[in-house]
């Protein structure tokens, strides 16, 4: 089976569990009138999707583990916290984190994360299983998000998108002084086409410093943090408490420009 009939083919089975997932599938699936009847109350009744706390994962791709980067997201971490939202701050490190070969190993396999495990990048995967909803905090370096942050997202995405879509998502970064907007556009690019919601502030989230510790007297910088913790916690519950249904998605038309 090529690359493109194995796409297809995983699409279609997707399509299937999603349709017998849905409301309309479990619908159809029922025979017995009174279950039909029970099915539909808890439609218009269903409660609560999920009684386990809600998480979020705060990941730090700067190499300074008490950066600024970490003062803005544990700002977030704080206010998460206080909205019964468990929040996990992890650090990407140090250590060389290897960009994506487009190797397609993680597709062709459906392994579900990165063929090389040499690096932070399954590590991190693992956590998405428990975690409904995402940041990525980055220093500014050159008006970009850092090399490694780029290179772990990348895989990430590419390995296990998956496990990030519906997830709502956060963009927030660190300067000095310039560069963070065009760096800030290029962390939500993935998001938007992920089906990952994207999560909003009062401005966009830029937190300036430049020494360690700095960016807590950026305090505009860190009340947008605050708020965009709370916009999240917000979107989670309407997510998690509300009607559960996702959105009918069509699978996707590859269609590439050099044929
Ligand atoms: C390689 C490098 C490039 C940088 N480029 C920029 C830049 O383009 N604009 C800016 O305002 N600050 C720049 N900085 C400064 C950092 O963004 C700033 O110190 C930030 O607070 C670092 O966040 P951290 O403490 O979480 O690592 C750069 C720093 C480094 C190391």
């Amino acid at each position: 089976m090529d690359r493109r009939d194995f796409i297809k083919k995983s699409a279609l089975v997707t399509m299937g569990s999603l349709l017998m997932a849905s409301p309309l599938g479990r619908l159809v699936a029922k025979t017995n009138e009174s279950d039909l009847a029970n099915e539909a109350s808890n439609l218009v009744n269903e409660p609560n999707k999920t009684d386990k706390k809600m998480k979020v994962l705060l990941i730090n791709g700067s190499p300074r583990r008490s950066g600024n980067t970490f003062t803005a997201l544990s700002e977030m971490a704080k206010i998460l916290e206080q909205q019964g939202i468990e929040a996990e701050v992890v650090h990407i490190g140090v250590k060389p984190i290897r960009g994506c070969i487009a190797c397609g190993q993680c597709h062709m396999n459906a392994l579900g994360k990165c063929i090389f495990d040499d690096d932070v990048c399954n590590k991190i995967i693992e956590k998405l299983d428990t975690a409904d909803g995402l940041v990525f905090g980055s220093p500014v370096y050159y008006g970009q998000p850092n090399g490694s942050l780029l290179s772990l997202m990348q895989r990430m995405f590419y390995a296990a998108g998956s496990k990030v879509q519906n997830k709502p998502a956060a963009a927030v970064c660190v300067c000095r002084r310039g560069g963070a907007t065009a760096a800030f556009q290029t962390l939500t690019m993935p998001f938007q086409m992920m089906n990952m919601p994207v999560v909003t502030s009062q401005y966009w989230n830029i937190v300036y410093g430049a020494a360690p510790g700095e960016a807590s007297l950026d305090t505009e910088g860190i009340q947008t943090m605050r708020t965009l913790a709370n916009n999240m916690a917000w979107l989670l519950k309407k997510i998690h408490t509300g009607d559960p249904d996702y959105p009918e998605r069509e699978s996707t038309n590859w269609m590439n420009f050099i044929r």
